[in-house]
């Protein structure tokens, strides 16, 4: 198996990552135009058919394993949001486009941050995570340092954190049990 098969689907207890398809558009274009979610993130431009296009150029980019965009599906296979590795380039990583919707199951953000985390330093060897987080998101601020994260600076309007291969060995297991003592079902 090459690493771009290895990295096309990892599955946790509760829910797997498998990579956008052309046909996750429309999914992909309702969930960014959600006001519930897209308050922190980069406004949408253009129509659902935009989003197939710009899916199937960015197609290019996982080929060359420098972008990995997810859709959260549930072990029903229902989706319930998007995450996405870019500007991959060893040793490290960005990641972002992080949004969970009302179909998540519980934890569904510890668990997709730890599968997230399992692809870039186990399947893909990188060194450390580097991302940043508007100043007014304080959920998904919680959330980093909560996980470990280690803030590096600041400017007007983000928070810049990094996060270390290091720090992920011990987090995975104390998280993997707590993960896997949940039943699956929906938030
Ligand atoms: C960012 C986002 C994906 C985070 O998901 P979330 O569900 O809000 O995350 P939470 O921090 O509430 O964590 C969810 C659960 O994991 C638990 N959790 C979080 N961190 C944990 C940790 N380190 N250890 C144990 N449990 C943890 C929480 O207690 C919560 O548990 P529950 O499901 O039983 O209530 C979501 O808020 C979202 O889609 N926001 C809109 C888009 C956005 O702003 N994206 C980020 C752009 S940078």
């Amino acid at each position: 198996m090459n690493t771009l098969e290895a990295v096309s689907r990892i599955e946790g207890p509760n829910i797997a990552l498998r990579l956008i398809q052309p046909s996750d558009a429309d999914y992909v274009y309702c969930l960014r135009l959600n006001r519930d979610y897209n308050e922190h993130l980069s406004e949408v431009h253009g129509t659902a058919e935009d989003q197939r296009s710009w899916i199937i150029r960015y197609k290019a980019r996982e080929a060359a394993l420098t972008e990995l965009y997810y859709i959260v599906e549930r072990r029903d296979k229902i989706p319930c949001g998007t995450l996405r590795l870019y500007n991959i380039s060893p040793p490290s990583f960005e990641w972002g486009s992080w949004i969970l919707d009302a179909n998540k199951t519980r934890k569904a953000a510890l668990e997709t941050a730890v599968l997230a985390y399992r692809i870039a330093f186990d399947a893909l060897h990188l060194e450390k995570a580097v991302f940043d987080v508007r100043k007014g998101n304080g959920k998904t601020l919680a959330f980093h340092r909560r996980f470990g994260a280690i803030e590096t600076h600041q400017d007007d309007a983000n928070i810049y954190f990094t996060y270390p291969r290091s720090k992920f060995k011990d987090a995975f297991h104390r998280y993997r049990s707590e993960l896997e003592n949940l039943d699956g079902s929906a938030a």
